[in-house]
């Protein structure tokens, strides 16, 4: 069991300096905050994602957690890892059919019981009663919804914001302008809106093809926070659709790490700096904006698609 509450989330926020050369001809500063640093196995924005659904479960003295993704899903990979760590059971609902992916053999060495739910059975996920046989099943296991989400889960992205202006004394910033971020559910987003309450806009990066399900979903969330809507921006970053990947992408993607000095995912941070360029190129950015971009993680999903990034550039 977990013995403290935020054991990993407690360790030293990392802030770098993105030294880009998009970035200087617009003088724009951006700070990338390392969350894919924070824990190497619950990365990015998953721990704070799921520390309160953690300590949900271990105060209902739950013995597993039960949660659902696809077979590359960066939540699966953290929550396996947390429930492995802590002393939880784990059990997946997968996407699809059963295959083998760098993925499915972290969550199998973990000790998590898969169970592959086919594509139409996983498109049931949100319709009322689908938990039941799997609680009926499972008795007493926790339930987190997927990609660690609801309002715990925003919850725990809130905490980020007031430990933010010390670590940026590491960086010489006292302030930033501006937060930018990859949004999935939208969870992470709303989570960190909550925190800064008014105090610095918050733009998510569509992951995923533009729809308002992302946006009614963080409406959602800061009405259940007791939070106003505002602050927030989405935009579309997916490229034509959730994990498409195209020869532009691979390019930036290398390109950035390799002059930037900074890790990406295809999926989700590679996406949100390329539309972070998009919108300084076109001087939708200010001269002398300081833009604190989250480094959400998703470096273990990146694994299976390396090949494909690689083809992609060089044929
Ligand atoms: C690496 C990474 N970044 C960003 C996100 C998006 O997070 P959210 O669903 O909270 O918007 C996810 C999904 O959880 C993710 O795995």
């Amino acid at each position: 069991m977990i013995s403290e509450r935020c054991v990993a989330s407690d360790a030293p926020l990392i802030l770098q300096r993105l030294h880009l050369d998009w970035l200087q001809q617009a003088a724009v500063d951006v700070v990338v905050l390392r969350l894919d640093l924070v824990d190497p196995e619950l990365s990015g924005n998953k721990w704070f994602k799921l520390v309160n659904h953690l300590d949900a479960a271990r105060r209902a003295g739950a013995p597993g957690l039960i949660s659902l993704g696809g077979p590359h899903s960066n939540h699966l990979h953290a929550l396996a890892a947390a429930g492995h760590r802590f002393g939880f059971a784990t059990v997946g609902l997968l996407r699809g059919h059963e295959q083998d992916t760098p993925t499915v053999a972290d969550l199998q060495a973990w000790g998590m019981q898969i169970h592959w739910l086919g594509y139409g059975g996983f498109r049931a996920r949100n319709l009322p009663g689908f938990w039941q046989p799997w609680q009926q099943r499972h008795r007493g296991y926790y339930c987190i919804p997927e990609g660690g989400g609801g309002l715990p889960g925003a919850l725990g992205c809130a905490e980020l914001v007031p430990r933010l202006p010390s670590a940026l004394a590491a960086v010489g910033w006292d302030d930033y302008d501006a937060v930018w971020l990859a949004a999935g559910t939208g969870t992470t987003l709303a989570g960190l809106v909550i925190g800064e309450a008014g105090r610095h806009p918050v733009i998510g990066a569509l992951a995923g093809p533009p729809s308002h399900a992302v946006d009614d979903h963080v409406a959602a969330l800061l009405a259940q926070a007791g939070v106003a809507n505002e602050g927030y921006e989405l935009l579309d970053a997916s490229r034509g659709g959730f994990a498409r990947f195209d020869k532009e992408l691979a390019h930036f993607m290398y390109t950035a790490e390799r002059d930037g000095g900074v890790p990406l995912d295809p999926i989700y941070t590679a996406k949100t700096m390329m539309a972070l360029r998009l919108y300084v190129e076109r001087g939708y950015v200010a001269a002398g904006t300081r833009v604190l971009f989250v480094h959400t993680g998703g470096l273990q999903g990146r694994r299976a698609a390396e090949s494909q990034l690689h083809k992609l550039i060089h044929g």
